[in-house]
């Protein structure tokens, strides 16, 4: 069936536009910050890791508000400092050591943008020094760093976004729209998955003719990882090395779960177990380019207990569809940052017989009293099933997920306010059992985790 935009918002029903209204579950007060900036002023901004992603970032924090401003960039990178001042202007300030900006009182904002291992310390260190922080997705590399930093950031009172940007997509609001308007039913199983089938989107970014010793501080880049000499690969391509980055877990399941745990407004699985393996890209990494996690989520007041399967296959040479299926007992929502398709059946309340089905090698005297049986049973009203109904929506063109993200993290601190929509509360919820998911294939075994006090639990 064709439908559009329009047939999509008149099948939303009034409850879910105002479900649609509140913001994912918080699990304590939201206390205001006493120390507001202006409406006047420009909230300035430094970013800390100015690669890929920081220059990303960057440039989406600038699109998200005429009143921020990028004042100054750490990287330990001569190359990518050079960068910065080639892109956004001479006058921004660049320095390799982080603390240089943290030790600036004219800065309002921190983006936390290095590797994975890094996320933690300079986080904590940031929010000490009165930064409101930014941080990339996983919110931290390991497991036993979340509570620190959650515990840091209610200290602190500064505003806090995790940067797994989706969420901020028009069409992951849809889904929770739809979602939480009843539209699946009952909530029974989720998939979703990011494959892939290229060296740049298995990590193998390139390496500049220059990295040495002279061009990049090594010693810094290690931090709380085993000391290695320098090795231009790890450094560059760190999420191929447990050591500093997350794995495909960290990495991308994350963006999946969040997205989930967004739409469903759930607090997280209870059971992990993930099988996989290194099929590929046999380049040195020590971390698996295929893997399949299935999380077992209990039922709780807000949903029934359900099943999610995540899988990322670096080597798919096969037909690639990246995609969320939310399945209920009344339907399913696929999505993805720029459309969802809503699929309707609602089974009637008569099972039907006949077709290939036992009835047909019934003697007749027991079909015709079958018949007479599932007659009184089940009169007409209740044997017709609802029409499938299939709905869809495509994203404007011009909404940029990346931009609204910081929009909110912006417009929070404006606010004074620690209500960001991937708050660290919620960044750990995610990030904690896709970093179980690792757990689970390092340690070939189930991993059990309490979403609620947000701790690994004993088998
Ligand atoms: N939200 C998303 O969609 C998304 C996409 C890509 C990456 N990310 C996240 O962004 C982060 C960075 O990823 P990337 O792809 O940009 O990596 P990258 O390797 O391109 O850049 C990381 C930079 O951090 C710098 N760095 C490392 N340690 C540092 C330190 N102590 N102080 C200052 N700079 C330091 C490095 O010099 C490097 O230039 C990761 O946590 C990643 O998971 C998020």
């Amino acid at each position: 069936m064709k439908s559009n935009r329009r047939d999509f918002l008149r099948n939303i029903t009034a409850a879910s536009a105002l479900i649609a209204t509140d913001s994912v579950a918080k699990p304590f007060n939201i206390i205001r910050n006493l120390k507001k900036i202006s409406p006047n002023d420009k909230i300035r901004f430094a970013t800390i890791g100015m690669g890929i992603q920081g220059h990303s970032d960057t440039r989406a924090a600038l699109r998200s508000s005429k009143e921020v401003e990028f004042v100054a960039a750490a990287d330990l990178y001569d190359g990518r400092l050079t960068r910065v001042k080639e892109v956004f202007g001479k006058e921004v300030f660049t320095t390799r050591d982080y603390r240089q900006i943290l030790e600036r009182k004219d800065i309002d904002a921190v983006l936390v943008v290095t590797p994975d291992h890094w996320h933690d310390h300079i986080t904590k260190a940031s929010l000490k020094a009165g930064k409101h922080v930014y941080c990339e997705k996983p919110m931290v590399q390991q497991i036993n760093e979340g509570q620190s930093v959650i515990d840091a950031w209610k200290k602190s009172g500064k505003t806090m976004q995790i940067g797994s940007q989706r969420i901020s997509s028009a069409s992951f609001r849809e889904a929770k729209r739809l979602y939480q308007a009843g539209e699946v039913g009952e909530i029974n199983y989720v998939e979703s998955n990011n494959d892939r089938f290229n060296a740049i989107g298995a990590w193998n970014y390139s390496i500049p003719t220059d990295a040495s010793l002279r061009t990049l501080d090594w010693d810094t880049f290690l931090g709380d990882a085993p000391k290695v000499p320098f090795d231009a690969k790890r450094f560059f391509r760190w999420r191929n090395y447990k050591d500093y980055g997350t794995g495909v877990a960290g990495d991308l399941f994350v963006h999946l779960i969040t997205g989930v745990h967004f739409v469903t407004n759930s607090m997280g699985p209870e059971r992990i177990f993930s099988s996989g393996e290194l099929s590929y890209w046999k380049d040195g990494r020590d971390v698996p380019d295929v893997l399949v996690s299935i999380l077992e989520y209990p039922k709780t007041d807000i949903h029934a207990n359900f099943q999610m399967v995540l899988r990322v296959n670096f080597a798919n040479a096969g037909a690639i569809a990246n995609n969320t299926r939310i399945i209920g007992t009344e339907g399913q929502i696929e999505f993805t940052e720029n459309n969802l398709v809503l699929t309707r059946k609602k089974l009637p309340k008569a099972p039907g017989f006949a077709g290939y089905d036992s009835y047909n090698t019934f003697s007749e005297s027991e079909q015709a009293a079958f018949k007479k049986q599932y007659d009184a049973q089940y009169p007409e009203s209740t044997r017709l099933a609802e029409p499938i109904k299939e709905v869809k929506f495509i994203a404007p063109k011009e909404d940029d997920a990346h931009a609204n993200h910081f929009a909110d993290f912006f417009d929070n601190i404006r606010k004074g306010s620690l209500g960001t929509v991937e708050d660290p509360v919620f960044g750990f919820r995610a990030a904690a059992p896709v970093l179980a998911c690792n757990s689970s294939y390092f340690e070939k075994k189930v991993i059990h985790w309490d979403p609620i006090n947000m701790k690994l639990k004993k088998g």
